[in-house]
């Protein structure tokens, strides 16, 4: 009795591409995301390059990373870029207001980010501080990261180790203005987006992406007066949508969750398709010719912190659920290619729903990180779209498709489709035509476990890894593909 789909692709009708920096990744001063996730230092017995963790290093380059956001987050906008400059011991030593309330050191400052973006091949997309900050320090920092020779700042660069400019693709106004940033009215935010954008220049042959701070999940009307007020003053805009299971009071455990938390966690992402779609009418009014971006430049699962870990580190498990939770958002992405074109997901290490989660010495690759690695093929491949018959999984009142899909060509030349089955009980059979692809073999990955809940531990860090699959077979240009209860499947068709 299991369930049943077809999936019509539509190679004939190609979709904008699937932008690599859809799959960017957020790393902020908070928890261990940073400090032990990332840098341990050049003392450390921790294997490093230069005083970041190797075994993060390589992980993030399997995965082609290809952007990571910095320095938060709500940290952003208290962020003053001088204080991380120069001997390490004698920088600013001060308080993280937003987490936790310890002692920041600020080991980690420009030099040390941009040049570990460089490391990982990933480009800096830097947020500047509009909360606290004034117009010229934000400027001033963007002419320290970018300037060639010359000026005081360019010298300054250069007698701090680092004597060519970096490259500054992307640079974020601000972070939540309407919350830890500032706590502002849409308008007096456009208002403050369109005086620190002016100040926002770049040397001569650069070009750098301005983005506006977006609106909190459904908040059309913030989105409606940034566009209608400032949007010639910005190139992107954000947008921020967590996935609670319950509600930020009581939020719900990562894992020994029943199936009801499965259900309603998986139902509750969906919700970005809408928020998307809401968001990107509002841009179409102001901006037709869609030449201002939007990024959902935070998303993922939000849960209860580990018990017994610092309350304000957000420090979580990731099972399964998670790795649903990443295959339908990509799916969803894939869905707004033609304004969507980067997305950040919370967070990259050790805080929220991480990639890796690291312990002293030991780390440990995520559920999540294995569907960016499942879905790497997807970057800057061309959309096909794609049409879902699906028959509908439900518990309790939570109602949604058992099956979910998108396709890409990829850059390779293989068309890459990425299949979900949310049921947890049910195998799913999928009819996949392929209008205009000529087909004659197909592979493909499989991630599941036996458990809803199932996850990686630095004891058993194998528990859900990815595994070939052999569940599709093609036969005269038709595919049919078993997809296992609660699985996610990468075919690659050639
Ligand atoms: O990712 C954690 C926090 O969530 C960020 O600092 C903030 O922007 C958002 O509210």
């Amino acid at each position: 009795d299991g369930l049943s789909a077809t999936v019509t692709v539509h190679a004939d009708k190609p979709a904008p591409i699937f932008d690599k920096r859809i799959f960017g990744q957020f790393a902020e001063h908070l928890g261990t995301g940073i400090y032990g996730g990332i840098w341990v230092g050049r003392g450390s017995p921790i294997p490093n390059v230069n005083g970041y963790r190797t075994d993060v290093l390589d992980a993030l380059k399997a995965i082609r990373t290809p952007v990571i956001r910095w320095p938060g987050g709500c940290f952003a906008d208290e962020y003053h870029w001088r204080e991380g400059l120069g001997a390490p011991t004698k920088r600013k030593v001060k308080i993280n207001t937003n987490w936790g309330g310890v002692t920041e050191d600020n080991a980690v400052g420009t030099h040390e980010f941009m040049n570990f973006s460089e490391l990982v091949g990933a480009e800096p997309y830097v947020s500047g501080n509009v909360g606290n900050g004034a117009a010229s320090e934000m400027a001033e920092w963007v002419e320290y990261m970018t300037s060639p020779t010359g000026s005081s700042l360019a010298k300054e660069r250069a007698a701090n180790g680092r004597k060519t400019p970096w490259k500054l693709p992307m640079f974020g106004i601000g972070n939540e203005l309407w919350g830890c940033g500032g706590n502002m009215r849409p308008e007096y935010a456009a208002d403050l987006t369109r005086r620190y954008s002016t100040f926002i220049k770049m040397p001569a042959g650069q070009q750098v992406m301005k983005i506006a701070s977006g609106a909190n999940a459904d908040d059309y009307n913030w989105t409606e007066v940034m566009m209608r007020d400032a949007s010639t003053a910005f190139d992107g805009i954000g947008v921020h949508y967590y996935t609670i299971p319950y509600d930020w009071s009581k939020k719900g455990a990562a894992t020994g969750f029943d199936e009801d938390q499965w259900a309603r966690t998986l139902a509750k992402t969906l919700k970005m398709d809408d928020y998307i779609t809401e968001h990107a009418k509002r841009m179409d009014k102001y901006d037709p010719s869609k030449r201002v971006a939007l990024l959902v430049d935070e998303w993922g699962t939000w849960y209860d912190q580990e018990p017994g870990s610092h309350p304000g580190f957000l420090y979580q498990q990731n099972s399964l659920r998670d790795a649903l939770v990443t295959s339908l958002n990509f799916d969803i992405f894939a869905r707004h290619t033609d304004r969507l074109r980067g997305a950040n997901i919370a967070q990259m290490v050790n805080v929220l729903q991480a990639m890796m989660l690291t312990d002293g010495n030991r780390m440990v690759k995520t559920p999540t990180y294995w569907v960016f690695d499942m879905y790497k093929d997807y970057q800057d491949g061309v959309v096909l779209p794609v049409d879902v018959k699906s028959s509908w999984y439900n518990k309790n009142e939570w109602t949604l498709k058992a099956v979910s899909a998108s396709a890409t060509r990829g850059v390779d030349g293989a068309v890459h489709m990425g299949l979900t089955n949310v049921n947890p009980n049910k195998p799913a059979t999928i009819l996949v035509k392929l209008d205009g692809v000529v087909a004659t073999r197909v592979t493909g990955r499989i991630l599941t476990a036996t458990a809803i809940d199932a996850h990686n531990t630095f004891d058993a860090p194998n528990m859900v890894i990815p595994a070939a699959f052999d569940g599709a077979t093609l036969a005269a240009g038709t595919l049919t593909v078993t997809l296992p209860p609660k699985s996610v499947v990468m075919l690659d068709i050639r």
